[in-house]
């Protein structure tokens, strides 16, 4: 069949004229891409419309502390793509995923072994410890070891007034050895927020919004690529249908009995940021 109105794509991409080479190389794709969609799947002016009410909704819901548009990301795949892209995992390299909207930037520093709580929690206890280093297995001493995960209620610090502020998020530092420790307890499965444009569209494609139960871990060194990326628990239903398709293999751990306390082992492998 022959395409619908060719001419109008090579007129739009004909005319960028000031863009830089990158941005001419993006636009040009884009556009190609975009009106291909339009093209093959003949969108009528009515799916248009609604297309346009959605992203207007999307914008609309965004704040200081929500960000729609990267949920929306995240539920269609983008964000674990252009994770992917940019961090190449290799031999010796742990894998990465999504960094998520609930990081809340510096917060407080725990000596190795402390318990990330600031208040109880019914949960079972898990302690979490293993080894920074680098591709080749020498142990990187003082790499920052960022974590933060919700409470049994579901929900992180940030969304919950009623938790104190910096609950069950803590930054540690490696010790000589490389090693880094923790206390917590098991992490729950929980629903990405579902109140906006991104839980609509999921709810209409028949999709939930759980992401299977996880630790956020953000490592970083000097001179080392800063690795974002969770611990999943083994056995979660929401293993193999994570809402923003973070799961990995490698990630998913299984605690063991240590010390009389369910214990997480697991040893990270930062890139040299020349390998990234
Ligand atoms: C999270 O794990 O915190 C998260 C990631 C992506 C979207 C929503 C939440
Ligand atoms: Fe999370």
């Amino acid at each position: 069949m022959n395409e619908v109105f060719p001419e109008l794509t090579e007129d739009v991409i004909g005319r960028m004229t000031g863009a830089s080479p990158r941005l001419h190389a993006v636009m040009t794709l884009l556009v190609r891409h975009l009106h291909a969609f339009v093209r093959e799947s003949g969108l009528t002016q009515d799916e248009w419309r609604t297309g346009i009410d959605f992203l207007t909704r999307t914008g609309q819901m965004c704040s200081d502390s929500r960000q729609e548009f990267i949920l929306l990301s995240d539920i269609l795949g983008v964000s674990m793509l252009v994770d992917a892209i940019a961090n190449k995992a290799g031999e010796g390299i742990s894998d990465s995923t999504v960094l998520g909207p609930f990081y809340a930037g510096p917060q407080r520093e725990l000596d190795k072994g402390e318990s990330i709580l600031l208040r109880e929690e019914d949960g079972e206890p898990l302690v979490m410890k293993g080894r920074v280093s680098d591709a080749g297995g020498k142990s990187i001493a003082g790499a920052k070891v960022e974590v933060w995960q919700t409470a049994t209620n579901q929900l992180y610090d940030v969304q919950d007034e009623d938790q104190p502020h910096g609950h069950l998020r803590a930054t540690f530092h490696t010790d000589a050895r490389g090693d880094y420790e923790f206390r917590t307890i098991v992490p729950v499965s929980y629903p990405i927020p579902e109140d906006g444009p991104a839980g609509q569209l999921l709810r209409s494609l028949g999709r939930h919004p759980f992401r299977p139960a996880h630790v956020h871990f953000m490592i970083s060194a000097p001179s080392y690529r800063t690795l974002v990326t969770h611990l999943f628990l083994a056995g979660d239903p929401y293993l193999e249908s994570d809402a923003v398709f973070g799961v990995k293999p490698s990630l998913v751990v299984q605690p063991v009995q240590r010390d009389g306390l369910p214990t997480v082992e697991y040893d990270f492998g930062l890139a040299r940021e020349q390998q990234a």
